[in-house]
């Protein structure tokens, strides 16, 4: 897969890109990842990509103009044209559900806002699916477009280890879209707290049982909003 990220902080994703399974996958070629500055696109000496609103108020506005010539610059970059999403407080609620549906394109294009956000025109021109990480506004859309490289990334063939590891985590396929069951592991006994028996017992159909039961038990008591028919206690 291909991501492509619009930013006015390209040094925002430094740290985070170049560690752990993210650089893995990067360094395996699984995941290419490319940042573009959309100030490098401004039209003026000043570097300038923000202005005052119309009609007043505080704060300054993401332009246009550099903002397009960035994007249209961008897309060239690969033949593939890529799904193309605005990070915005103002989208769609970003889940696990999402994240599984944009680890099946060969592209994206994130663009992260700055100041008050984006000009309208930017979101009316585009006419991007606009996505949030959650009810909450941040200075930027820099650790939104994370949030989703990294959680879109784990899900692609081979990024992580274990092909069921994805599977198996909360809001996989095993938990049925609820939470992950309680994981133990090394010593057997810490601070007088002990690994439950059944863990220990080599049993694997017992210990599939028990992990199914605890992870609907801990699903109903901590996220009863994601209780289905399918994945009830009984
Ligand atoms: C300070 S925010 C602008 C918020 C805007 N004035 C509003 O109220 O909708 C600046 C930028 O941060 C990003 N951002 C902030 N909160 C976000 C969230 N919850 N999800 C995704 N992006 C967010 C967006 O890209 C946004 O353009």
């Amino acid at each position: 897969m291909r991501i492509d990220v619009l930013t006015l902080f390209p040094e925002m994703f430094q740290s985070p890109l170049s560690c752990s399974i993210l650089k893995r996958a990067q360094d395996s070629g699984l995941v290419e990842i490319t940042l573009t500055n959309i100030r490098d696109f401004a039209a003026n000496n000043y570097r300038k990509v923000d202005d005052k609103p119309y009609g007043g108020g505080p704060g300054m506005v993401m332009m246009p103009g550099p903002f397009f010539d960035c994007f249209e610059h961008v897309q060239k970059l690969s033949p593939q044209k890529g799904r193309v999403i605005l990070l915005t407080p103002q989208g769609q609620k970003f889940d696990q559900a999402k994240a599984v549906e944009l680890s099946a394109e060969n592209r994206l294009i994130l663009i992260a806002g700055r100041y008050e956000g984006f000009d309208e025109r930017i979101r009316i021109g585009l006419g991007a699916e606009q996505i949030s990480i959650g009810d909450y506004v941040m200075n930027g859309g820099e650790l939104a477009a994370m949030v989703i490289v990294d959680a879109v990334a784990r899900l692609l063939p081979g990024v992580l280890g274990d092909e069921d590891s994805a599977k198996n985590d909360s809001f996989g396929e095993s938990a049925g879209g609820g939470l992950e069951y309680p994981q133990y592991t090394r010593p057997e006994v810490f601070r007088g707290m002990k690994v439950p028996d059944i863990l220990l017992s080599g049993d694997h159909g017992k210990i599939a049982e028990w992990r199914h039961q605890q992870a609907l038990e801990r699903t109903q008591k901590w996220r009863p909003d994601l209780l289905t028919e399918d994945n009830k206690p009984k």
